[in-house]
């Protein structure tokens, strides 16, 4: 399958941009693509933030920070990139119609050997798969938020990828520092959205049933269970619309209407508030992310 060396990212939201440096810090030449040149800029901010937080911290070098971002480019041209690359991580909108459209094009635009993975956790590989022409050579590598603190990647492989793309997954995942934990059938949510699922489920029920607060919620999770956040912390920073986009797309599958979102859930996406990233979700926050009390 041969080396890598460059990857391109689709998407510069949260996720897309923390993948991207986390790719530039471990040596890859890296391409952040995104429609929306809003999008990029605000993606170019708030990873040099975090950089230059992590330098005054001592946590990184200046030199390894400015090493990355000479090999992390960010751009609305796809063709380029994609000619170039020799594997792709796609965190677009958590759309079916988009991956699929994205993937058949990506197909059409990168070198043969190039593998065409996906950060999806609601989608499964072979849903994807198949608007490619290499399904051997298309699986699921989902990185969890913050990308560039959580150690573990789930890859999923479907029913046509190939052991080579595996193994190549699994050695990229190690090159980013990464733990990888691959899955070899495929199910929507793999399994930590699923745990984390079962467990934002219930806490909402207790909040839609007048049981308990948000606070107690979060704070009983925290110093009960050992939990590092509260579900709806958690929320907040994955970003509710990622749930909720998550839970209707389950919807539409199943027809049950179990999957449907939440209406608290559902009352906040109206709303435009959307976690740490709009200021404000379940809680408030400043611009630096850093929850306001009280
Ligand atoms: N983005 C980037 N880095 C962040 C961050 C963010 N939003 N929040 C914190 N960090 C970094 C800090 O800079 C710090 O790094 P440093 O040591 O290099 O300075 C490090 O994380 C630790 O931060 P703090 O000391 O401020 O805070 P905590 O010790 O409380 O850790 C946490 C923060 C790592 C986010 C921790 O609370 C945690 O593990 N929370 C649970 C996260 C989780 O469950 N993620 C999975 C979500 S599910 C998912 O992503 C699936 C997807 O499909 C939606």
């Amino acid at each position: 399958m041969g080396t890598i060396d460059r990857i391109l990212v689709i998407g510069a939201g949260t996720m897309g941009a923390q993948i991207g440096l986390v790719c530039a810090l471990a040596g890859f030449e890296t391409a952040v693509y995104d429609l929306a040149e809003t999008a990029l800029d605000r993606a170019r901010t708030e990873l040099e933030e975090r950089t230059a937080r992590a330098v005054e911290k001592g946590r990184l070098s200046e030199a390894e920070r400015d090493a990355a971002f000479a090999r992390l480019r960010f751009g609305t041209d796809l063709t380029g990139p994609a000619a170039k690359a020799d594997f792709v991580i796609e965190a677009a909108v958590e759309r079916l119609d988009v991956k699929r459209k994205l993937f058949a094009e990506l197909d059409r635009l990168t070198p043969p050997h190039a593998i065409l993975a996906t950060n999806s956790s609601g989608f499964v590989p072979s849903r994807i798969a198949d608007a490619t022409g290499r399904p051997d050579r298309v699986c699921n590598l989902h990185f969890f938020n913050p990308a560039m603190v959580m150690r573990c990647v789930e890859i999923v492989r479907g029913p046509q990828t190939s052991d080579e793309t595996v193994r190549a997954t699994v050695a990229l995942a190690e090159r980013l520092g990464k733990l990888p934990v691959v899955l070899d059938k495929e199910i929507p949510g793999f399994v930590a959205n699923r745990i984390l699922g079962a467990v934002r489920d219930e806490a909402i029920r207790l909040l839609e049933g007048g049981i308990a607060s948000v606070e107690a919620i979060d704070t009983v999770c925290r110093t009960a269970l050992g939990y590092p956040m509260g579900p709806f912390e958690l929320m907040d920073l994955t970003g509710i619309d990622i749930g909720y986009h998550t839970k209707k797309a389950r919807y539409e599958e199943s027809g049950d209407p179990q999957d449907l979102p939440s209406r608290s859930v559902t009352e906040l996406v109206e709303r435009g508030e959307l976690g740490r990233k709009t200021g404000k979700g379940w809680y408030a926050y400043d611009r630096h992310g850093n929850k306001i009390e009280g």
